[in-house]
């Protein structure tokens, strides 16, 4: 059979932070490729799927030549002479071949690259680009709404502000192009007023503005400058949306903001963003609370959500019956869709549908740790998923997939956005 998988390989390749990651290059009988990069995180869930590391002190134990050996050795056998097309059978074969709950014995980061150069390698295999080979019967298209980051915080800039992501969306814009061109403007403004109060120290690990500020609201603040400062009216142009990542400061309902120097509980954390939803314009907040303080968000859900987008992530991992869990708890209305929390595709797909049955939104989304790869873009247009997020508006890194969307956008003949009043109920 020509359509036959002949070989799957995986080399170390190195990511945006330098740490090393592994690229899965699946080939067929007829000698078409397909190959994936797994992208990494920082502030990552506790029920994510685990990345295969092989400690010891080369590169900080973060090397990935176990993982590697995973995918040349048993993910190979397992897989020669399969159909690449069946992309449920073959997840489900590697699934069983790892045997445990959270992906550690052949690694997360070695399945989600095999997992996703298969749809690389079938996409090609029918001649098709990989967001059209995804979409399957689909027939509509439009271009995910960029969620981009202006300035990174948290795990991404040494802790300098306890807020992870300050992040803008284009809701006024016509089109994804304009979306990404008002996205340039206010990058540069917020760099150029940084700048000009003496307060610009680089960038941090997401191409965002390394934010040297006191306190988290007064990075709020800026934003919105920076937004108005651009040319745009906040709240009605350009929108802002957050990443608090309250899992990576908070633990059993107590909150340590480190950069304003006080320890908050869930009540107090929950005031001080209401305050930032009255004060600023907010559409989107991710993570308000910590992972384990499912009551917390359950009130903020019930009184905030039905004004803005409440975002899980560390919450729900990507995994399909924690969505489910989180949605009858009535705790955040939209997830955040990253394929290597789920481990394989098909996984990743079945968090979307229970996004989708729950009528929460969902937001496709790169890791802070990312490479040259575009699966994200592919699988945001091709999966209907009407945003994305994928770091600052900086670093090829990210660029590759600002750009990316642009190439599709053009294939299929439109830059279109989804319906403005898909925001923020888009799923
Ligand atoms: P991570 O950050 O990739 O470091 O986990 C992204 C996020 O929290 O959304
Ligand atoms: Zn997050």
């Amino acid at each position: 059979m020509k359509r036959s998988i002949a070989s799957v390989h995986a080399r170390r390749v190195w990511d945006s932070r330098g740490r090393p990651t592994l690229e899965a290059e699946v080939t067929l009988a007829d000698g078409t490729a397909g190959r994936a990069i797994a992208p990494a995180g920082a502030s990552t869930g506790s029920a994510e799927a685990l990345d295969l590391r092989d400690g010891g002190t080369a590169f900080g134990g973060m090397d990935v030549q176990r993982a590697c050996a995973a995918v040349n050795g048993e993910i190979a056998a397992a897989l020669a002479g399969r159909d690449p097309t069946q992309q449920g059978a073959l997840d489900a074969v590697l699934i069983a071949l790892d045997g445990t709950p959270d992906k550690r014995r052949l690694g997360g980061n070695a399945m989600v690259a095999v997992s996703m150069a298969l749809a690389h390698v079938a996409a090609a295999s029918q001649r098709l680009p990989l967001w059209r080979y995804l979409a399957g019967s689909r027939t509509e298209f439009c271009l995910p709404l960029p969620e981009v980051q202006i300035f990174g915080g948290g795990a991404h800039a040494g802790r300098r502000v306890d807020v992870q992501d300050f992040m803008v969306v284009a809701i006024g814009a016509t089109d994804y192009a304009q979306a990404l061109e008002w996205t340039a403007e206010v990058y540069r403004a917020a760099g150029e007023l940084m700048a000009k109060a003496g307060r610009l120290s680089g960038v941090a690990d997401e191409g965002g503005w390394w934010p040297a500020f006191d306190t988290n609201e007064e990075a709020l603040e800026f934003l919105q400058r920076a937004i108005e400062h651009a040319g745009y009216t906040a709240g009605q142009d350009v929108a802002i949306a957050l990443d608090i990542a309250a899992s990576d400061f908070g633990k059993g309902g107590r909150y340590r903001l480190a950069c304003e120097g006080r320890e908050v509980d869930s009540d107090a954390l929950a005031e001080m963003l209401l305050g930032w939803l009255r004060r600023y314009a907010i559409v989107s907040i991710e993570d308000p609370f910590a992972e384990d303080d499912a009551q917390a968000l359950r009130r903020f859900t019930l009184e905030a959500g039905p004004k803005v987008q409440i975002v899980a992530d560390d919450f729900i991992c990507t995994n399909a019956l924690r969505i489910a869990g989180a949605a009858l708890l009535g705790a955040c209305n939209t997830a955040l869709i990253k394929p290597n929390q789920a481990g394989t595709l098909s996984e990743t797909r079945a968090a979307l549908d229970a996004a989708r049955a729950a009528g929460w939104g969902a937001i496709a989304s790169a890791r802070s740790g990312e490479t040259e790869d575009v699966t994200i873009s592919h699988l945001a247009v091709g999966w209907g998923v009407k945003q994305l997020k994928v770091g600052s508006f900086a670093r090829s890194e990210r660029m590759a997939k600002w750009n990316e969307g642009l190439r599709i956008g053009e294939a299929i003949g439109s830059f279109a956005l989804p319906p403005r009043c898909a925001f923020p109920w888009s799923n």
